[in-house]
């Protein structure tokens, strides 16, 4: 082959892959192998980790090498014997007591994210949910399809807190937010309970699971709640203006469509969202990470 047909390869390999790299990630978390090498304060043989695990000597062998090749434990050999301990990316993020753990996200993606991927062209073609393929409940009732049960809701729930333990400070302090002295982060039911009174309504991750006609119905709500001089903060991974990335982006958008009604959206596009609300002075900060702010005041 000549070298560009080459790296082609290489590339659709990479690609066609890349779904067995993320599950070494779901099962070293899922088995507690990151927390196995946290709590015993030293690095620890193939073997000490399958008796700590209760895992097959050959499995564990093989998961912890890829492991260390993914960059997710370091290894050190001598004496003819290998100790693996946590990279600093473990540490940091797959182990239970870390601050910035994000293992219940992690457990999320793999145990119900991941299972909606594997009807992805049946949403493609259907352009909707996939939640009766993978755990057979109707997903006419998005909200019932999404939480599922207690446990579901729960794992949901702090996945989604454990993001902002990274993200939450970039956002946040895009905008100069201390001209509200009250500020209200809005969750649960707001398209039917009263929204409380608040100088400023954070909607992080909100817009996108809707479709357009049911983000205007919501921020038409908002505003008429929000006083005047009072704004809102709208918080999502933005596209790019020509919608053609960032790629994590166009891929949470996907998410969106195998897992909700909604999409990830371009800034005009929130900004037309928001000034037919009534919203005015669209502003749009990029934070550098995946979720950007938007500042509107009515
Ligand atoms: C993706 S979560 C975002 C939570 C939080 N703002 C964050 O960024 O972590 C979506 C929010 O929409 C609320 N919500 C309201 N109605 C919903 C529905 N029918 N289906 C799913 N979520 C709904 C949920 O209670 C939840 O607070």
């Amino acid at each position: 082959m000549d070298p560009a047909a080459d790296s082609a390869y290489e590339l659709l390999s990479q690609y066609s892959h890349s779904f067995m790299v993320s599950q070494v990630l779901f099962a070293a978390c899922e088995l507690g192998l990151f927390d196995l090498l946290a709590e015993a304060g030293e690095p620890l043989s193939s073997a000490a980790v399958a008796t700590g695990l209760g895992t097959s000597p050959h499995g564990t062998e093989l998961l912890l090498d890829t492991c260390a090749s993914l960059e997710l434990l370091t290894v050190e050999t001598g004496a003819g014997r290998a100790l693996y301990r946590n990279s600093g990316l473990a540490s940091s993020f797959l182990t239970r007591t870390s601050p910035t753990s994000q293992l219940h996200m992690l457990r999320y993606l793999s145990n119900t994210t991941y299972p909606c991927w594997a009807h992805l062209a049946a949403a493609v073609r259907e352009g909707r949910p996939q939640y009766s393929r993978a755990f057979g409940v109707p997903s006419q009732d998005l909200f019932a399809a999404i939480y599922r049960s207690e446990a579901e809701q729960l794992c949901f729930m702090r996945g989604l807190q454990e993001v902002w333990a990274v993200h939450g400070r970039a956002v946040m302090t895009a905008f100069d937010l201390s001209s509200f002295p009250v500020i209200c982060d809005l969750g649960g039911d707001f398209f039917k309970d009263p929204l409380p009174a608040a100088d400023l309504y954070v909607l992080a991750r909100v817009l996108h699971d809707w479709t357009d006609d049911r983000c205007s119905h919501l921020l038409a709500r908002i505003h008429h709640t929000c006083k005047p001089g009072g704004g809102i903060l709208v918080v999502e991974s933005v596209l790019r203006e020509d919608g053609r990335g960032p790629l994590t982006t166009q891929l949470y958008s996907l998410n969106m469509l195998v897992q909700t009604e909604g999409r990830e959206r371009t800034p005009a596009e929130y900004c037309r969202l928001l000034s037919s609300a009534g919203f005015q002075d669209f502003r749009m900060k990029k934070t550098g990470c995946t979720y950007d702010a938007m500042l509107a005041r009515k």
